[in-house]
């Protein structure tokens, strides 16, 4: 039995007007009121708001999701309150809802305003496995007016911005969604972080996001103008058989990626190319494998599903001949320009300190210093994360990091099918045209 198991999602079904189980013949919630029930059962009766106000960061563990009322009330309740803590919400769900039944089930408590929104904009596909989200707090701002000024003075101030249709004869507005970096009191406060690519513009805006203070050390003159420079670089889910840690992880790890970027849209130019990926089988046997991966855990097929030729060339928009796996929600960014905007996305928690070449690290009394090949201290903090790449090693010559070098090409080809919507990949990968090159 692979582990972890497929899910069987929960169906929707209503008795005496509340949700109903019929797999545990029970209702979800109160007849009297979902999110009345939850208010007073579990924020009330938790103690949640004195709680609260007693710690920086707080952690509930809840066993069964549901349709989220618990989660959705303690949320609400925080936002309602000045009060300045970080919320760690854990929850295990057996079966979970699909996002469209959530949808539909949530719709009955219009009263939460825009956090069932909000929750449904992260909420991922049915797959087994551990899924972290980051649902924006809900601080929006919307204004009548489209110009530039406007768009960028909220995109700078932190905002996600979004074009959207007007009201009466104005034809668009701008509704804007702060992502929210709230200040915690977390015990480490000061992190330097070696190398700004893919690894380590992550690694620091996901610190800043905590309310750590970042010291970003980049050799070249800008974040990712190395390995990570790649202007099409493929966002995408390996399916195989495997069950284990490695396959788990990457699908945790894709399908946050992509709300990552797409939270990053409009940042410093970045843009996530949500087009879908097609993955054409290496043979005939390769084919039989992704078929049964796919059958094993029962992915669904609004994430990646099997596609004939047909298909697949009505979904690429240039001729395929052969059938293959189609992933709608994988698709490119520009690996450079994603770096960028992450670190301009931390805003003043992340000092970058470009053209700057790390040497050693040491430790002090005062924590961990970061110096150059002069001994000139570049750096001071609790801990260092070392992004760097192969170079890590260079830095701390004591431990045997066993690290190897993994070459890859990129060949740049003048476009020659602009019909080409979405990138194909089987060993190698082809994109449509970035900036009139394949
Ligand atoms: C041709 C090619 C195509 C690829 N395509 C894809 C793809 O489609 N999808 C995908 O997911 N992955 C792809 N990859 C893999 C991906 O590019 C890498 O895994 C990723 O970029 C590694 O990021 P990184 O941050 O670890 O390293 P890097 O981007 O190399 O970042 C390390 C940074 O550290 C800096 N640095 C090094 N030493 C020091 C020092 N001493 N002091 C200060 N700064 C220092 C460097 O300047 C560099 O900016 C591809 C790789 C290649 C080569
Ligand atoms: C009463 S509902 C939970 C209501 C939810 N807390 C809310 O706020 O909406 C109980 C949930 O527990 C889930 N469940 C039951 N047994 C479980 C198990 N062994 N492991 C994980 N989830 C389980 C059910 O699928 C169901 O969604």
């Amino acid at each position: 039995m692979p582990f972890p198991q497929p899910i069987t999602r929960a169906k929707v079904a209503v008795r005496d007007g509340a949700l109903y189980s019929d797999r545990f013949d029970d209702i979800y919630h109160s007849v009297a009121g979902g999110i009345e029930e939850a208010r007073h059962v579990f924020v009330a009766g938790n103690q949640l708001p004195k709680r609260w106000e007693e710690v920086g960061r707080f952690t509930i563990v809840e066993t069964g999701f549901g349709c989220g009322l618990n989660f959705l009330a303690a949320w609400d309740e925080l936002n309602r309150s000045n009060i300045n803590t970080r919320l760690d919400f854990v929850s295990v769900e057996k079966h979970p809802f699909a996002r469209d039944d959530l949808a539909r089930v949530l719709h009955a408590w219009p009263q939460l305003g825009t956090l069932a929104h909000d929750l449904l904009e992260v909420y991922p596909p049915l797959t087994p496995g551990f899924h972290r989200l980051h649902p924006a707090p809900g601080a929006t701002a919307a204004t009548y007016s489209v110009a530039a000024k406007a768009k960028h003075g909220l995109a700078r101030a932190g905002f996600d911005v979004q074009k959207k249709a007007g009201f009466a004869h104005k034809r668009e507005m701008l509704a804007a969604r702060f992502p929210g970096v709230r200040e915690t009191f977390a015990e480490t406060r000061r992190v330097i972080v070696v190398g700004a690519g893919i690894a380590g513009a992550s690694c620091a805006l996901a610190l800043a996001r905590q309310g750590i203070e970042v010291d970003l050390i980049e050799r070249a003159s800008h974040p990712g103008a190395e390995t990570s420079s790649n202007p099409a670089a493929l966002v995408r889910p390996f399916v195989t058989l495997d069950s284990g840690v490695r396959s788990r992880f990457g699908w945790a790890a894709f399908l946050y990626a992509v709300r990552r970027y797409r939270e990053l849209n409009n940042q410093a130019n970045f843009r996530w190319h949500g087009t879908g990926v097609l993955q054409l089988a290496r043979d005939k046997a390769h084919l039989k494998r992704l078929q049964r991966a796919l059958a094993q855990f029962a992915l669904p097929d609004s994430l990646v599903r099997l596609v004939d030729a047909r298909d697949a060339t009505g979904l690429c928009g240039a001729p395929i001949r052969e059938p293959g796996l189609w992933c709608s929600s994988a698709g490119y960014v520009d690996g450079q320009l994603a770096c960028q905007a992450m670190v301009e996305k931390g805003g003043a928690s992340i000092a970058l300190i470009a053209g700057t070449e790390a040497a050693r690290v040491e430790r002090s009394d005062r924590g961990l210093q970061v110096l150059d090949v002069a001994n000139n201290l570049l750096a001071q903090g609790d801990n260092v994360i070392l992004a760097n790449g192969c170079q890590a090693q260079a830095l701390i010559a004591e431990h045997d990091l066993q690290l190897r070098p993994v070459r890859g090409q990129v060949t740049e080809i003048p476009l020659t099918s602009s019909d080409l919507r979405t990138p194909v990949c089987r060993d190698g990968y082809v994109t449509p045209g970035v900036n009139g090159i394949h």
